[in-house]
């Protein structure tokens, strides 16, 4: 059945996950809007259909404005991860958690009907039960982590009739982006393998779930179709496979070539989860159709034909580098 198509406003739209979701959309026929900061750059292609406004959550007199006219936000503008967080925790609660109520509230104003939210599979802290589910208590470890906690609690409060909400707490997501992240487990290895032919692995026998770029972006399209009478207050668990560090070393020598060594280094960070993504399949029949192998080809893919380039040398390939030379205020 042909979907209608839809305004949808994207917050974080240049970043590693946005970049190869505003295309797919696009091609659907949906009109889009990318509300980003753009720290990494511009890397969206130009299109009829796409709106690119260069600007930050906490401006909520332009974020007011400019959500206007549109009936669905997928709100991933975030500092995205532990070590950028750190650098200036209180630069990140203001992005991840003070510009998210007023964000909720103008989009109500400005009528959205659909609000997504990209939590993280980290708000779940380390659990030693295996496929931990979506009613498991949260017990965050990080700023970050809580944060997405609390701005999932924040968001059912407005939950309604009128204003549908939905939150995805994805895995660890891989694979090829035009905004590449190569700070992610799968890709930082991969990337080590290809380029010094050998990669470190502190510890090894933690669990963590993954998810490939592609099948996260399919999530998203997904919830942006779905009836909101499936979907609204509900929250979902977005992964493929839960493999430990060492077995993605593995998969990434297979991948790359036997000449690559993998170092074992002691670690006491042996934070470990394992996540279901049963009650998506379940409810939705939402399959992830791509592996981590998949990612790691992808990535060797780009690295052969000098797609990415510079790949330890280049900040906008690591959140934290890029975070530093910012200072971002
Ligand atoms: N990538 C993953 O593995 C992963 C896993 C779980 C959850 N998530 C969540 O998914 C979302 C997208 O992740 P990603 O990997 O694409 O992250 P990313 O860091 O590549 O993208 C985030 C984007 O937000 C923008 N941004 C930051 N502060 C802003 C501000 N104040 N105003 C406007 N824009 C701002 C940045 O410029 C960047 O383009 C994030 O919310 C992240 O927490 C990602």
């Amino acid at each position: 059945m042909k979907q209608k198509s839809k305004k949808i406003f994207i917050t974080g739209g240049a970043g590693y996950v946005g970049s190869v979701l505003i295309p797919k959309l696009l091609d659907k026929g949906h009109q889009v809007t990318s509300y980003d900061l753009m720290i990494f750059g511009q890397t969206l292609q130009k299109h009829k259909k796409l709106n690119i406004i260069r600007g930050d959550i906490r401006d909520f007199n332009l974020l007011n404005k400019s959500l206007e006219g549109h009936d669905t936000v997928i709100h991933l503008a975030c500092i995205s991860n532990d070590p950028s967080f750190e650098l200036d925790p209180e630069l990140g609660k203001k992005i991840n958690l003070d510009s998210f109520a007023p964000l909720v509230e103008s989009s109500i104003k400005n009528n959205i009907k659909k609000f997504i939210y990209a939590s993280s599979s980290s708000v779940y802290g380390i659990k030693k039960m295996k496929n931990v589910t979506e009613e498991m208590p949260l017990e965050p470890l990080t700023d970050y982590s809580r944060f997405k906690a609390d701005c999932e609690k924040i968001l059912s409060k407005y939950t309604s009739d009128n204003f549908c909400t939905v939150v995805l707490r994805p895995s660890t997501v891989h694979g090829y982006s035009p905004r590449q992240r190569l700070d992610l487990v799968v890709n930082i290895l991969t990337n080590l393998a290809f380029h010094k032919r050998e990669i470190s692995v502190f510890g090894g026998e933690q669990l963590r779930p993954n998810i490939h770029i592609n099948d996260m972006v399919r999530a998203y399209e997904l919830f942006v179709d779905l009836d909101v009478s499936k979907i609204n207050g509900k929250i979902y668990n977005v992964g493929a496979e839960n493999k430990t560090v060492n077995e993605i070393a593995l998969e990434v020598k297979k991948i790359i070539g036997s000449d690559v060594t993998i170092k074992k280094v002691h670690s006491d960070d042996n934070r470990s989860y394992h996540t279901s993504s049963n009650k998506i399949l379940n409810e939705l029949n939402f399959k992830t159709q791509y592996d981590v192998s998949q990612g790691i080809r992808d990535l060797l893919e780009a690295f052969i034909n000098k797609k990415l380039i510079n790949t330890f040398d280049n900040d906008n390939f690591f959140n934290v580098k890029k975070m530093m030379s910012l200072h971002l205020k």
